[in-house]
């Protein structure tokens, strides 16, 4: 065993994780909530809470906006983006130091695989190094004016950010939000899921110990009604990034058109994983075995819905049924194949949708039930599940379900597969597995989608930017577009004769 599964055999044991944050982070320290009321937060792997966290209200969310309003005016605003760099590098390597701890926290409050986990924690460790070298590097245009005239743009900081952080990626949604926010000059507060509330706390002291000044970087847990909705309408917050569902998506857009709060949204999909009949065939099974079974399905970007082509279809399926029977299932300390779901609540709906599939007629070609940990007879887990030769018209092929289950849609033709990718409400991300590199370009050039994958699902990395088309939302993160999400050019134009 190494070092970190010898740790996460410790807690399991325990059941708990010594020394969590204890509180809010508000101005460089760990403060109670106002009405110093607490929630508990739960081990999906055993279904059981392990820890309690601060609930906070709109009181709390007023102290963290105050906080991040004044360490943007005074200090952070006008910090010397060469030295913000050098903070954002040495978050990076605090986070890398940290890195079994994170994962543990990680992997025990969401339910993830550890070995997941620590690749979550090891790219927020990316994200934080790829703009602290961005920092010194946002340079704005001059303008071709006549020779009377000169004409230039700076880009400014927003101001204060606001980042509402989903369940399913904790301290990876943390990063991305946090990191060009604070390489582009702004302060953060942010209101992770209450799911999962303690990365983003460790994550903020970490910050702070890297010298971050106090104010910059504030963190509010609580109940989303409680505390992620009166961050939304708080006049305060310039900016809004949510990710998450697409019904809270609209609520937050709506409290943002209050003040003409600018948003970005990461909100749900459906995404196909394209297969022609000339894919590599092992590297389509791989691809499309992780594309829907990491994270137990609970990805945005989950590749959730396979469009074979017909000469592939044979075959293809009994295999990625061959590979979903075989994997492991287990407390994502353990680093299983696949862990639980998230929540109770989570795990009923996942089965709703299977189970109205099922009562619909559909093939259910394996899975297709609730399950628990086979070491303890404990846990929120749901067996992974393949539903074959399903309909554009199902239930299960148009809605996200947000779980180990994957639908199989037949097509004719490459053109076939292409009308099927794009018969969908969502439009977030594609993978296409072909051989025939011309006819990928042509697919991915039509497929309405933010990004699309060609012959490795989740390809790229911070550099690359993400975000959705259609019901997936709107706006970019990562890369240096992630960046200029939070910063306002202003454009400069004088007469100089
Ligand atoms: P949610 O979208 O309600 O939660 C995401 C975040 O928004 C959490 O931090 C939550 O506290 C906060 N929030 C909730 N209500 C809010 C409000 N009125 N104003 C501001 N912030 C608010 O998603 P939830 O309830 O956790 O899951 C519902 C479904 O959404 C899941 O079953 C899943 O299908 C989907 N989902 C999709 C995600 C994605 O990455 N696309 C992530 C999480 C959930
Ligand atoms: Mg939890």
């Amino acid at each position: 065993m190494t070092n970190v599964d010898v740790l996460a055999a410790g807690v399991l044991k325990a059941g708990t994780l010594d020394g969590l944050p204890n509180g809010h982070f508000v101005d460089g320290a760990f403060t109670p909530s106002t009405h110093n009321k607490t929630l508990e937060s739960y081990d999906p792997g055993r279904g059981e809470a392990f820890a309690s966290f601060a609930a906070g209200s709109a009181e709390d969310v007023n102290q963290a906006v105050e906080s991040s309003k004044r360490a943007f005016e005074t200090v952070w605003r006008d910090t010397a983006p060469a030295e913000r760099g050098r903070t954002l590098m040495k978050a990076a390597e605090l986070i890398r130091a940290n890195l079994h701890r994170l994962a543990i926290a990680e992997s025990l409050d969401s339910g993830k695989p550890l070995q997941e986990a620590l690749g979550d924690v090891g790219g927020a460790a990316r994200t934080f190094e790829y703009y602290a070298g961005a920092c010194d590097k946002l340079q704005g245009d001059s303008f071709p004016l006549a020779g009377d005239y000169i004409g230039y743009s700076i880009h400014e900081p927003v101001g204060v950010t606001a980042h509402i952080i989903p369940w399913n990626f904790p301290i990876s949604t943390a990063a991305r939000g946090f990191a060009p926010a604070l390489a582009a000059g702004c302060t953060v507060v942010a209101k992770p899921a209450e799911q999962t509330p303690f990365t983003a706390l460790m994550l903020a002291k970490i910050l702070s110990d890297a010298g971050l000044p106090d104010g910059v970087c504030n963190v509010i847990t609580g109940l989303g009604a409680e505390t992620g909705a009166p961050l939304t309408l708080h006049p305060d917050v310039d900016h809004i990034t949510f990710t998450g569902s697409v019904q809270t998506g609209r609520t937050v857009m709506k409290a943002a058109a209050e003040d003409i709060t600018r948003v970005v949204l990461e909100l749900g999909g459906k995404s196909p994983v394209i297969v022609l009949n000339d894919a590599n065939r092992d590297e389509a099974l791989a691809g499309v075995m992780g594309a829907i079974y990491e994270n137990a399905g609970q990805i945005c970007s989950a590749g959730s819905r396979l469009v074979i082509e017909r000469g592939m279809h044979a075959g293809f399926v009994e295999e990625l049924v061959k590979r979903a029977e075989s994997l492991r299932i287990g407390h994502g300390l353990t680093r299983p194949d696949l862990g639980p779901v998230n929540s109770a609540a989570h795990l009923d709906k996942v089965a709703g949708f299977v189970e109205r599939a099922r009562a619909g007629g559909a093939t259910i070609a394996t899975g297709g039930s609730v399950t628990t940990d086979p070491e303890t007879g404990k846990g929120w887990f749901y067996q992974p599940t393949i539903i074959d030769n399903a309909s554009p018209k199902d239930e299960a092929v148009r809605e996200e379900i947000f779980g180990p289950v994957l639908t199989v849609q037949i097509a004719d033709d490459a053109e076939h597969a292409l009308a099927l990718a794009n018969d969908c409400q969502y439009g977030l991300v594609a993978g296409i597995y072909t051989q025939d590199f011309g006819k990928a370009h042509q697919l991915a050039r039509r497929i309405d989608a933010g990004q699309i994958y060609i012959n490795e699902y989740f390809a790229g990395g911070i550099e690359v930017p993400f975000g959705g088309n259609k019901k997936s939302g709107f706006g970019r993160e990562k890369g240096i577009e992630g960046l200029k999400s939070y910063c306002k050019t202003k454009s400069i134009a004088a007469r100089i004769a």
